[in-house]
């Protein structure tokens, strides 16, 4: 499999062939994921929630960001890998968004970085941009502002509200975004959105007519419980899966029925007697 870069996705919307990604945090799910023929891997700060277990995406660091994403870098070698930026890693300056997103590429292997926002971002874009590195932009609903927007609740639902991120996809356009990621938006909006831009335009929870889709790995697999946006589709469930496996091994290892001699190792020919003899004599 040949890694797709920001040409063939630009290829992809001229020819209206829908890209897919998903996201990962892990050596064996990248591997699945690109054993799958999925077009992107997004290491999403998500992990704070599906993995470690935070409240929101907000805790989340560089070091934690890089470390995940070296993990997903080798695990799917030949698939297009996004590192996302985590809160105030690039906020604050243009300089600490070009170092931290060279973190991404220098020391994981990153193929692009994401960030999130829109006007008030550009002069970041374009820092990274002139950098040399490929930028996914994400509006909508923005996690890391979830405590402005008033909470994890859907994004341009008037048609003000449709027109200013319709603005703010434009200025990341212009400010030579090369992907751009739409979050909990209704369809008409996803749709205008992805129709008056050129670069490609994806969604999760921005409806059917966005240039592809991306979910939360744990949400499409069933394994994350804790709450499940109504834009998700759960693919298997694991967690019932994962539950079921735990408890029968709970049960056979209280009841002696593992390991059996199928899982055990065995002493090389001759050994046993040997040391049942050097026993005796210490016995
Ligand atoms: O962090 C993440 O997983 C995201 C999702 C919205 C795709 O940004």
């Amino acid at each position: 499999m040949v890694k797709k870069n920001i040409l063939d996705f630009a290829e992809m919307k001229r020819k209206r062939e829908k890209v897919t990604w998903i996201t990962a945090y892990d050596f064996p799910t990248a591997s699945l994921v690109e054993q799958a023929g999925m077009d992107m891997i997004l290491v999403g700060d998500s992990v704070g929630m599906v993995v470690y277990g935070y409240p929101g995406t907000i805790p989340v660091t560089m070091d934690q960001m890089i470390y995940h994403t070296e993990a997903v870098r080798r695990g799917a070698p030949n698939t297009f890998v996004i590192g996302d930026m985590p809160f105030l890693s690039y906020q604050k300056s243009v300089e600490d968004a070009i170092t931290n997103a060279g973190r991404f590429y220098k020391e994981a292997g990153a193929d692009a970085i994401k960030l999130e926002g829109g006007k008030r971002v550009i002069p970041q874009i374009q820092g990274i941009v002139n950098s040399g590195m490929v930028v996914v932009g994400h509006i909508g609903l923005t996690p890391q502002s979830s405590a402005q927007l008033g909470g994890f609740k859907a994004q341009g639902n008037t048609a003000e509200q449709a027109m200013t991120l319709l603005e703010d996809a434009k200025a990341i356009e212009a400010a030579g975004g090369s992907l751009l990621l739409v979050e909990g938006v209704p369809p008409e909006t996803g749709k205008i959105i992805t129709e008056a831009l050129s670069i490609p335009v994806y969604g999760i929870g921005a409806g059917p007519y966005c240039d592809g889709q991306v979910l939360i790995v744990s949400d499409m697999l069933g394994i994350f419980e804790i709450f499940t946006p109504k834009f998700v589709k759960k693919y298997a469930n694991l967690a019932d899966v994962m539950r079921q496996a735990f408890r029968e091994y709970v049960r056979e290892v209280r009841e002696g029925k593992f390991p059996t001699p199928a899982h055990c190792y065995k002493m090389r020919a001759g050994e046993k007697e040997k040391l049942e003899e050097m026993l005796k004599e210490i016995l």
